[in-house]
């Protein structure tokens, strides 16, 4: 017990004076500490790797750390960002397919609109895996690799079912939500995984959503922004919450999304903090984390995912079969996808020193400079 304590305290310490040197941008462009490049040679097969956006951490993670890893692997790596924009995406993609690479990784923007040019890479007989986020009514989808989203999403119901002790206490509780972008199919998973554990509190009257905002549709967030999250909380505390009403717990999806809501909080809420849940563990929400103000993040990491794709991409360039773990889930609208599920875990204060710092996901400097 004294040992967790004094661990807790250190990392509080470590991370409160990390966050005297934090810039107040969002660590956007923060990078892990990537395997070093290793030379490739010139005949190497290319890889296509294609990321929705730079703005988001874990997105440079994913993207640097595969890159990383195949390069190791042998194979020469063309990576991208698409800026958040469909039409760059697809003409990133355009690109590898006509620059001859074998293999196409795509962390889609919008699920929905690579249709017309993945048909081109099954034309051109170039294997598709969807990376993170299932790409949508494309049949020229080989393979997912992916994160439980379901155990995301139940993770943080089953969080904030515990921490309002929903099953023993009085209640009622008042509680909101927020997910992210509606093309992103995840928040399917993320979103209706919660619910499935939520939801009959709702119904019993255990918990109550005083804004009615309860609708995926309504409660999602465009390219899962921190801005409009946060602008739209500032709605919701005004109107529901400006006469003292306490709000107790807030869904969020992710923690881009959910340091939008706890900005919100900061400048126009003075009940008791809600409790709050997240994913992805950001940088950028490590200073709530430690402070109390998120109550938990889902630790997703992108180290085990990206070695799983490289194992996917070396077994399709050597004609073997792709390691899957999962062949029932994710229907992408053509027919059910054999996909790969990492394993997410839930983190708190309590653990984050554990899974964060001590398995090397982040160096100090990261967090100091994040
Ligand atoms: C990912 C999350 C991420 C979100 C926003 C989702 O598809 O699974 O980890 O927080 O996109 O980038």
């Amino acid at each position: 017990m004294k040992k967790t304590l004094a661990l807790v305290l250190a990392l509080v310490m470590v991370f409160a004076l990390a966050a005297c040197g934090q810039s107040a941008a969002p660590a956007a462009t923060t990078e892990t500490a990537a395997p070093a490049a290793a030379p490739v040679a010139e005949d190497a097969e290319l890889v296509g790797v294609a990321m929705p956006t730079k703005d988001l951490q874990r997105w440079n993670q994913d993207g640097e750390n595969m890159k990383a890893m195949l390069e190791a692997a042998g194979y020469a790596v063309d990576l991208q960002f698409g800026a958040n924009d469909i039409a760059t995406q697809v003409s990133q993609i355009e690109n590898m397919i006509a620059n001859g690479c074998k293999v196409l990784v795509i962390a889609s923007i919008d699920g929905d609109s690579l249709g017309t040019v993945l048909a081109q890479a099954k034309e051109a007989g170039i294997p598709v895996i969807a990376y993170d986020r299932l790409i949508m009514n494309s049949d020229a989808v080989s393979y997912y690799a992916t994160f439980d989203n379901w155990l995301v999403g139940t993770t943080q119901g089953e969080f904030i079912r515990d921490a309002l002790d929903l099953d023993n206490a009085e209640g009622p509780f008042n509680i909101e939500f927020i997910t992210g972008d509606p093309g992103d199919n995840n928040i399917n998973f993320f979103f209706d995984g919660a619910m499935s554990i939520l939801q009959p509190y709702l119904d019993s009257g255990k918990l109550v959503c005083p804004s009615g905002q309860v609708e995926k549709a309504v409660v999602a967030t465009a390219n899962w922004a921190t801005d409009a999250a946060q602008a739209r909380f500032e709605n919701i505390l005004s109107s529901n919450y400006a006469d003292g009403t306490q709000l107790d717990a807030v869904l969020a999806s992710n923690d881009s999304t959910a340091l939008g809501v706890e900005n919100a909080l900061e400048s126009s809420y003075t009940g008791k903090w809600p409790v709050i849940t997240g994913q992805d563990c950001d940088i950028a929400i490590m200073k709530n984390l430690i402070d109390g103000k998120q109550a938990m993040s889902v630790f997703k990491d992108t180290r085990t995912l990206a070695a799983k794709v490289v194992e996917m991409v070396d077994a399709l360039m050597k004609g073997a079969e792709p390691p899957v773990n999962d062949t029932e889930t994710y229907d992408n609208g053509t027919g059910v996808i054999p996909s790969f599920l990492c394993e997410p875990v839930a983190c708190t204060v309590d653990n984050s020193q554990e899974l964060l710092i001590a398995s090397g996901y982040y160096t100090m400097d990261q967090i100091e400079n994040g």
